[in-house]
């Protein structure tokens, strides 16, 4: 294609997403706190974040990751197969395995990468992958970068899972995946059942519980609160949400932790996260072991949450800290994000891609360190908004 003609595309499609009310930009913001953030010098109620604990600004957290620039420096300097370890990394995996209860551990540089690195290796060309139809996009493109087979399932439905899995001859590798809680609705998947499933039909199980570790069943995530971490074969999570830091893992045996080291290939060619990274991610950890109270004050947010939504009518269904606030289309979600945003509360307006189309929402996500104050005023503006939109004709 022609140089020209490839900017006349671009030109057209962001036009379309523009006239979509699709089109997205990055905001500058100044963190305050964990819960708060100042823009353009106007102090803001952060309830879009992903920093279940509260944790980015836990003093022992912070000195943890400083202890560990002093100790190996700022930069990694190569990939670990390369370049090697530096003993936090070990202490990290040895951590993080225990608190999931696996064999083993091994830390991706992202939550995207251990999916795509994890799913792409286990299943080529002959294989096949059965994958939940709101899984995470990370998830989505490990699947497409596998040369298998990918065959997904309706939200949570395991009689078109069983349906689909009875197609496929029992020799056939075969990988079940999905969301522990899922990012965008807050539910749960029912791990037990996936699990049976896989059991009957000869299939690996993955689940990534990027939004359930540090914050589902004492925070070891979906498996533990199904009761299945034997039977759930991979156990993805992130250091980037309630680990207030950043990065990926999986929690599984030894056997398959050697094989993605030896096979998948965003561990393999990536440079190693920085000392303080994973300084963080250990010290996060650490804190909650040690203090399992922030976990419950999590739980507890959550619940009043749901109280306060509930007693002003606000339907929204959740397991979890993520609250979906449904209102179908883009413009209507974009309308009460700025309604949100000019009464000093955040909260991201969630438009396809990331979600189906109509059924753009307001993604609220309650923390640790949220106080009942906090959540009642939100309520409160949240419930006006949706009043003030709910009597207006969509144009
Ligand atoms: C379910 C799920 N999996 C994986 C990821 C990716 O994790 P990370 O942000 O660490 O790349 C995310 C979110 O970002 C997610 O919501």
């Amino acid at each position: 294609m022609l140089a020209g003609e490839e900017k006349q595309l671009i030109e057209t499609e962001l036009t379309r997403i523009k006239a979509a009310k699709g089109f997205r930009h990055i905001r500058s913001q100044r963190p305050i706190d964990s819960t708060h953030v100042a823009i353009e010098g106007k102090p803001y109620l952060v309830m879009n974040s992903n920093n279940y604990l509260g944790l980015t600004d836990c003093l022992h957290v912070q000195e943890s990751a400083i202890q560990a620039i002093h100790q190996y420096g700022t930069g990694a300097g190569g990939a670990r197969l390369t370049s090697g370890n530096n003993p936090l990394y070990e202490e990290l995996e040895a951590a993080l395995a225990d608190f999931k209860g696996t064999e083993a551990a091994l830390v991706f540089n992202t939550g995207y990468m251990a999916n795509v690195g994890i799913i792409s290796s286990l299943i080529g060309k002959e294989g096949y992958i059965f994958s939940d139809a709101l899984n995470h996009a990370s998830i989505i493109d490990g699947c497409r970068l596998s040369r298998g087979t990918t065959r997904v399932f309706a939200h949570k439905d395991m009689g078109q899972l069983e349906r689909l899995l009875e197609e496929v001859p029992v020799e056939v590798p075969k990988l079940i995946v999905s969301d522990g809680v899922f990012s965008m609705d807050g539910d749960l998947a029912p791990v037990s059942d996936i699990c049976d499933l896989a059991g009957k039909y000869n299939a690996l199980v993955m689940i990534d519980d990027a939004h359930a570790t540090g914050v589902i069943a004492g925070g070891r995530g979906t498996a533990h609160a199904f009761n299945c971490q034997k039977r759930v074969d991979l156990q993805v999570g992130t250091l980037s949400k309630a680990l207030a830091s950043e990065g990926g893992f999986v929690a599984t045996s030894q056997k398959f932790r050697d094989y993605l080291v030896n096979k998948a290939r965003s561990f393999i060619f990536s440079t190693a996260l920085s000392p303080a990274t994973i300084g963080a991610a250990l010290g996060a950890l650490i804190e909650l072991k040690e203090h399992p109270e922030v976990q419950k004050r999590l739980v507890r947010n959550q619940v009043f949450m749901e109280k306060l939504l509930h007693n002003r009518g606000i339907a929204c269904q959740t397991e979890s800290p993520i609250f979906p606030i449904l209102v179908g289309s883009n413009e209507r979600a974009l309308q009460l994000a700025d309604y949100m945003y000019d009464r000093g509360i955040l909260l991201s307006a969630i438009r396809p891609p990331t979600v189906p189309e109509g059924q753009s929402r307001l993604r609220l996500t309650v923390t640790a360190a949220h106080t009942e104050e906090e959540l009642a005023q939100v309520a409160d503006v949240l419930s006006e908004g949706l009043q003030a939109f709910s009597s207006k004709k969509e144009v």
